[in-house]
């Protein structure tokens, strides 16, 4: 029987009893962080190896190994972007035993949120998994989370507090707007604000907007799935992120964010007139280009899920530490139904402790 499988008969026998109807998600929750720890697991063996396939690979083994012992019916429906030239987990893949009964998902994830930090030994990646569950097993997990066609997507995300109450915060919005607004709802002057944003050269003007305004910038060189969410959590020093990152990030983000009860609106940003182009021959209409997507746009209902462990420190998490016989990994758990943030420090036996990957079904020592 699966690892689960004990505990969906258990809870089926506890609805023969006439027991309340079991929440089929949360049972499946502490899978989500077996998955992420052991994709982080797994990459961190490459943290600093100059090779970001095999690290990508590696924790997508893990992801897909864990999977393969797990009662979900789980449908990919964002996966590897298609920036990524990686050997990863792609859109239209199962995960999962797909067992009759089984709760139905679509799953967005991205093994390794970072692949370049972890190639160059950097801080700042994470393993990211995110769900949506179905009502109703003939629901299409396909419209659960959004597949957004565009390579990039420009992005504003922010906390509750921010998005609370009178004073809109947009994305057309000079950024001295924009920061004088989540100023004055975080109670703080401008110049007390932090914005994380991506260090590239596309950025250079939002960056001049923002230190004109007076506020502090976090340039992160990578893994802006960690970045957008900071403002949301308590305690990360970041009120605000703000640029332009992949749009599969949009989407994953756009889970977590909606767990804490903040918001991201984000809207597709062609890097140029031939993707303009090629995205309005594949059925973009402008009206989809123009249209500025919220957290519930991007990952929609109330069955949400979203687990992330953290590979080097972020603004999220701390990072794997190894120390003597253990390995200790950092990861988060929220669900968007009751907002509750688990943080879970794992100490994992490293004489014990093995992942089981899908390439040969076999578990293996860390
Ligand atoms: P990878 O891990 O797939 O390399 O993505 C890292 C990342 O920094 C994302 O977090 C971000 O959304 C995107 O790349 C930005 O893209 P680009 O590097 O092209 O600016």
């Amino acid at each position: 029987m699966s690892r689960n499988g004990k505990t969906a008969a258990a809870a089926d026998q506890a609805v023969d009893r006439g027991v309340l109807p079991v929440d089929l998600e949360r049972l499946v929750g502490l899978e989500f962080i077996r998955a992420t720890e052991a994709a982080a697991l797994s990459a961190y063996k490459w943290m600093g190896k100059g090779d970001k396939e095999s690290a990508d690979y590696a924790a997508s083994d893990a992801i897909r190994g864990l999977f393969d012992t797990v009662n979900i019916s789980g449908l990919v429906t964002i996966g590897e972007g298609i920036k990524d030239n990686a050997p990863g987990i792609f859109k239209g893949e199962k995960l999962g035993t797909w067992a009759d009964g089984s709760i139905k998902m679509a799953i967005a994830l991205d093994p390794i949120d970072g692949t370049t930090i972890v190639s160059k030994g950097l801080a700042g990646a994470i393993s990211v998994i995110a769900a949506a569950a179905c009502e109703k097993p003939e629901d299409d997990p396909r419209e659960l989370l959004a597949d957004i066609p565009s390579f990039y997507m420009n992005k504003i995300s922010f906390g509750p507090r921010v998005k609370m109450g009178p004073g809109r915060i947009r994305l057309d919005n000079a950024v001295q707007d924009n920061l004088e607004i989540i100023a004055l709802k975080l109670g703080k002057r401008v110049q007390d604000l932090t914005v994380v944003i991506l260090d590239r050269s596309r950025h250079e003007r939002l960056v001049h907007d923002v230190r004109r305004a007076g506020a502090a910038i976090r340039l992160i060189s990578d893994g802006d799935i960690a970045g957008a969410i900071a403002p949301c959590l308590p305690g990360s020093g970041v009120d605000v992120y703000m640029g332009t990152g992949g749009s599969p990030e949009a989407v994953l983000a756009a889970a977590g964010i909606k767990c804490l009860g903040g918001e991201i609106l984000a809207q597709m940003w062609p890097r140029d007139d031939d993707e303009r182009e090629q995205l309005k021959s594949s059925g973009v209409a402008e009206a989809d280009l123009a249209k500025v997507y919220t957290a519930d746009d991007l990952a929609r209902g109330k069955r949400v899920l979203f687990a992330a462990t953290g590979i080097s420190d972020s603004t999220m998490l701390k990072g794997i530490r190894y120390e003597d016989t253990s390995a200790m990994t950092y990861s988060i758990f929220m669900r968007a139904k009751h907002q509750t943030i688990r943080y879970i420090k794992t100490v994992h036996n490293l004489d014990l402790k093995t992942v089981r990957l899908r390439s040969d079904a076999q578990d293996h020592a860390l």
